[in-house]
């Protein structure tokens, strides 16, 4: 299994890091046998697996389920807890959630943004903390890339160097122009991994229903459809209705 420490020696070989997100016992079992090397349990299971609009609509005990079943079927995967919309409203919660993921298995956590107090909380008590810049899903009006502008371009590396000053061993950044993943990553400690970042970050993060084709509708532009396991999971059923009506 990757530690905080593989991961950001992998940055500094130029290795590319492989994430994926996996919810469940099964897909994260199989997540394991291809070797990615982390597997996010991502909030966005709200909307994959809970059919939920928004990722605010799920709390830390759902998120647990699910990834302690991550853990059990990736026992030797990277495994990073999500923390949900209110988790890390202040650092003491922070830590108290963050320590609940570490219980169920997690090697480290993932928060949005840069909550006030609560990385340095959460790196005084060694919990490995995973940064996530760009767009935040859990806080954003809209969808649409961060940092065209010069301004916003300015904060989002404003607060990318401060997470990694911090001591963030990873940061996601999500659905930025390229130059600026680049940018960043260039300037940062902490192994970038991009979602819609660009190629050159130094690693990719992926969620698991567009990569593997779960859902039959539209996937993000920055995402790729790998397998369609939709008309797969579709045609298996099908073959089951009618093996039974026969
Ligand atoms: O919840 C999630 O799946 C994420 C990825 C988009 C990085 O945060």
């Amino acid at each position: 299994m990757l530690t905080p420490e593989d991961i950001q020696a992998k940055k500094s070989k130029k290795q590319k890091i492989s994430m994926v997100t996996a919810y469940d016992f099964a897909f994260a079992k199989m997540a394991e046998a291809a070797g990615v090397d982390q597997i996010l349990v991502g909030d966005s299971l709200a909307n994959t697996m809970l059919g939920y609009k928004s990722t605010r609509e799920i709390g830390m005990n759902e998120m647990l389920i699910f990834a302690a079943a991550v853990c059990r079927g990736a026992p030797n995967t990277h495994v990073i807890g999500d923390m949900p919309f209110g988790s890390d409203a202040n650092p003491q919660l922070a830590y108290d959630n963050a320590r609940r993921f570490m219980d169920v298995g997690c090697s480290s956590i993932k928060l949005e943004g840069v909550p006030e107090g609560v990385i340095e909380f959460l790196r005084s008590k060694d919990i490995p903390v995973c940064a996530h810049h760009g767009l935040l899903p859990q806080t954003a009006e809209n969808f649409k890339q961060k940092g065209k502008t010069e301004e916003e371009a300015n904060a989002i590396i404003a607060a990318a160097k401060y997470t990694d000053s911090l001591g963030c061993f990873e940061m996601v950044l999500e659905h930025i122009p390229e130059t600026l993943g680049t940018l960043i990553t260039q300037q940062v400690s902490a192994a970038t991994i991009g979602i819609g970042g660009g190629k050159f970050t130094d690693g990719q993060v992926l969620v698991m229903h567009d990569a593997l084709g779960m859902h039959p509708g539209k996937i993000p532009p920055f995402a790729t459809k790998f397998v369609n396991m939709y008309e797969l999971g579709v045609e298996g059923f099908k073959k089951y209705v009618e093996h039974v009506n026969q």
